[in-house]
């Protein structure tokens, strides 16, 4: 392990050790849940999960894999059901702390998720963010997306992801996090990106979409685009699409 890796460990692991047990002794700002939202933008109110999934878990924990062909775009019902699956609301929890699809450390949901549609059955081209509480989305930028997608993954192999559907990008607003678990908010954050992103693979093989996870991407850009704040990280993407046998 090299002295950089190390230094990082032990600063995230040191700081979240004393914490308070208990939910009792919690102070108000561990407890309150932030939601981003746009009210002065269009909303896109998603399709409720019309979707059943149904094929049995282990099918789906085998089929899952990272696949960069796609020919055909998805559909607004498959997107609407990706998104409630992997990263909305479950019906469990208060009105106040409504809980998810997927774990977060101290319940303090610090991702967000941004929808690059480049080419998706019902839904207009553009920039949307994913309005968890409302299940919604945020139209940020409307219209042709597909130079912003080349440029965030730019990195990529040239043509890798060549008529994906969309690109999903997660951001953490890390002082949602940061405020209870201090320094640990970081990698808890990249954690969680994993919950959602192994929510969206099994969700994707469930309804016969591709996707694949994406690391390294342009996380300048993706803010510069974005217009995100300096709480706000870009730290993970997936790309989904979908292959037609004709
Ligand atoms: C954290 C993480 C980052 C990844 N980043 C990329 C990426 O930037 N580009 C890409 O083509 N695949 C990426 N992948 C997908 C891996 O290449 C893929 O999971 C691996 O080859 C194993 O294949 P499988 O997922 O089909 O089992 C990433 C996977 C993970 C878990």
């Amino acid at each position: 392990m090299n002295d950089k890796i190390k230094k990082f460990y032990e600063e995230v692991t040191s700081s979240s050790n004393q914490l308070p047990l208990s939910p009792d002794t919690w102070p108000e700002e561990w407890i309150k849940v932030f939601w981003k939202t746009y009210p002065r933008l269009p909303q896109v109110p998603l399709i409720n999960t019309e979707l059943n999934l149904q094929k049995k878990l282990q099918s789906v924990l085998l089929g899952r894999e990272s696949s960069r062909d796609y020919n055909t775009p998805i559909n607004f019902l498959e997107l609407s059901a990706l998104l409630n699956f992997s990263a909305g609301l479950n019906g469990k929890g208060s009105k106040e702390q409504p809980r998810r699809t997927y774990p977060s450390a101290g319940a303090r949901y610090p991702i967000e998720l941004y929808i690059f549609s480049a080419e998706i059955d019902g839904l207009d081209n553009g920039a949307y963010h994913y309005n968890v509480k409302q299940n919604t989305l945020e139209l940020l930028i409307s219209g042709a997306v597909d130079e912003n997608i080349n440029t965030i993954l730019k990195t990529q192999h040239e043509d890798m992801f060549k008529k994906l559907s969309a690109l999903v990008i997660f951001t953490t607003v890390i002082s949602r996090t940061q405020i209870k678990y201090g320094s640990s908010a970081y990698p808890l954050s990249l954690i969680e990106c994993g919950h959602i992103a192994q929510n969206i693979y099994l969700v994707s093989e469930n309804l016969g979409l591709r996707c694949c996870a994406i690391g390294g991407f342009d996380t300048q850009h993706t803010s510069d685009i974005l217009d995100l704040t300096e709480e706000e990280l870009p730290l993970y993407g997936v790309v989904i699409g979908k292959f037609r046998l004709y």
